[in-house]
C-alpha cells in the first residue's frame, strides 16, 4: 500500500526470481530514497532468509510495495514515465534527464522483460546500460545500483525536506 508521498524515483522489479538481488534492491532503496516496487509472481518468499541477509533488519528495510501484475502497479501509481532498463535499447541511461516521480522498471534474471510490458510503457523508452560486444548482459541488482545511482546524481543526491 502506498504511504500517499510521491518518491523521487519509483524501482520496479518484475517478477524477480533471485532473494539476494531482490535483497540488494530493497537495501539500495533505503540507503537512497526511491520506492521498491515488486510485480508478483515472486520466484521466493518475500520473508525468506536470503531476502533479508542481503537486505536488511525489518525495521529498517525500506517500504516495498506489492502488486499482482504491471497493469496494476499503473492503476495504482500512475506514474507519468516508465522507463524499461533492459538490453537492446536505443539509448543508453545517461542520455534522459530523469524527472521526480519517474519509475524505472527491469526484468527478471532468466527471462528479462516480457514484450507484454514492453508494449505498456506510456513514453516507449527502453534504456541501455552499456557493455563490452559479446558479453552477457549485467547482474539485476548491479543494473539496478548503477541506474538509481544516476537517477540521483542527476537530482544532486536530494535528501528528503
Ligand atoms: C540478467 S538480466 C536478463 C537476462 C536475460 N537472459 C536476457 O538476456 O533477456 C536481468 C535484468 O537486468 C537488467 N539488465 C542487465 N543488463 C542490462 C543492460 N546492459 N542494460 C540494461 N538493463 C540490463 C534488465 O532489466 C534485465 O531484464
Amino acid at each position: 500500500m502506498s504511504d500517499g508521498k510521491q518518491p523521487w524515483l519509483h524501482v520496479v522489479l518484475h517478477e524477480p526470481e533471485i532473494p539476494p538481488n531482490t535483497g540488494n534492491a530493497i537495501r539500495l532503496c533505503a540507503n537512497t530514497g526511491a520506492r521498491l516496487h515488486l510485480i508478483h509472481p515472486l520466484g521466493f518468499s518475500i520473508d525468506e532468509k536470503a531476502v533479508r541477509r542481503s537486505g536488511m533488519d525489518y525495521r529498517e528495510m525500506a517500504p516495498v510495495e506489492h502488486h499482482d501484475s504491471y497493469q496494476a502497479f499503473l492503476d495504482s501509481v500512475k506514474p507519468q514515465r516508465v522507463f524499461a532498463i533492459e538490453t537492446g535499447g536505443q539509448r543508453s541511461h545517461v542520455e534522459v534527464e530523469y524527472l521526480p516521480g519517474d519509475a524505472l522498471i527491469f526484468g527478471n534474471e532468466g527471462s528479462g522483460l516480457p514484450q507484454s510490458v514492453m508494449d505498456k510503457l506510456p513514453n516507449g523508452e527502453v534504456l541501455t546500460l552499456p557493455m563490452m560486444p559479446n558479453t552477457r548482459s549485467l547482474n539485476l541488482s548491479n543494473t539496478v545500483a548503477i541506474a538509481v545511482y544516476e537517477a540521483w546524481r542527476q537530482q544532486g543526491f536530494r535528501l528528503p525536506e
